[in-house]
């Protein structure tokens, strides 16, 4: 079976149909997923004549369509309530960052399980550094954890980390191999509310740290939250899909959080859409796996 029919059949979409008008009308909102359609062979609908099966339309673009690389978009306008001030230089937090970016793996793993910089720390019951290969080409971003994280210490572990291990699968991908798995904050906001400016604020350093330390080959990043504050825009998430971003240089690829496409069949085709994008930025920059 094919990568993209494994993938399909993962999401549980062996046959959907998408009116052809909606996907003109994406193309026309997203000017960039036009360059992304335009790689995929046209497909006559069989029956329907307004309709194209996206799993039919969605040749399979790891093994056969050469995905197009867009440039990146102009930076979007900042979100102030997203953005952490940088600190006053010479401040506490200016230190304490610039102690963080300084870390190698064991100092950061273990500031962060003894990080006590916002009340996360409270009420937690274990941090979640992250987990997989720290050697690896790609690196996977996600919010925060949740309750199954917070109680193991590991990060999408629950029914969106199942999820998330079949697209890595579909991709040639495996938890712990060449993949790194990260979120945004460490600890899980209580009740699984959004996280707070002042939070992303004291944990984002452990991220860039991570990052910096990692120097993956791709970023791609799962859902609204962690895409705007990782490219610090308020840019609604379709719109930063299908577009390749940087983050210090590293190419970024955003595409839904797993938990979202749970319960939203439409969009599954699409993040299968933003995997290939992000494979193929990956084998673009020469990389191995
Ligand atoms: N959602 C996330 O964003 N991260 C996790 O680790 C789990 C759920």
């Amino acid at each position: 079976m094919s990568r993209r029919a494994q993938f399909l059949e993962v999401l549980g979409i062996p046959t959907e149909w998408v009116p052809r008008e909606r996907k003109d009308a994406l193309a026309e909102a997203v000017p960039e997923m036009a360059a992304v359609q335009a790689a995929l062979p046209a497909v006559e609908a069989p029956v329907a004549e307004t309709a194209v099966p996206v799993a039919a339309a969605l040749a399979d673009p790891v093994e056969t369509v050469p995905a197009p690389v867009a440039p990146p978009v102009a930076r979007a306008p900042v979100a102030p309530s997203l953005v952490p001030a940088s600190p006053e230089p010479g401040s506490a937090q200016a230190d304490r960052e610039a102690g963080i970016a300084a870390m190698e793996w064991p100092a950061l793993d273990a500031a962060v399980a003894g990080c006590t910089a916002c009340g996360l720390c409270q009420t937690r019951t274990n941090t979640v550094f992250g987990v997989g290969d720290r050697q690896a080409e790609w690196m996977l971003v996600g919010e925060a954890p949740g309750e199954n994280e917070d109680l193991q210490g590991e990060p999408f572990v629950g029914q969106a980390g199942k999820l998330l291990d079949n697209m890595l699968g579909a991709l040639g991908l495996a938890r712990g191999r060449n993949v790194f798995i990260a979120n945004v904050l460490k600890c899980r906001p209580p009740g699984n509310r959004n996280p707070e400016p002042e939070e992303v604020a004291q944990c984002e350093p452990f991220l860039r740290r991570q990052i910096a330390l990692l120097k993956p080959k791709v970023i791609v990043v799962l859902g609204r939250f962690a895409a705007q504050s990782l490219l610090r825009t308020t840019t609604p998430i379709g719109k930063l899909r299908g577009t390749v971003h940087t983050y210090e240089g590293i190419p970024v690829v955003v595409t839904y959080h797993p938990a979202y496409l749970l319960r939203t069949l439409t969009d599954k085709a699409r993040a299968w859409e933003d995997l290939c994008l992000a494979r193929e930025v990956h084998d673009r920059a020469g990389a191995g796996a």
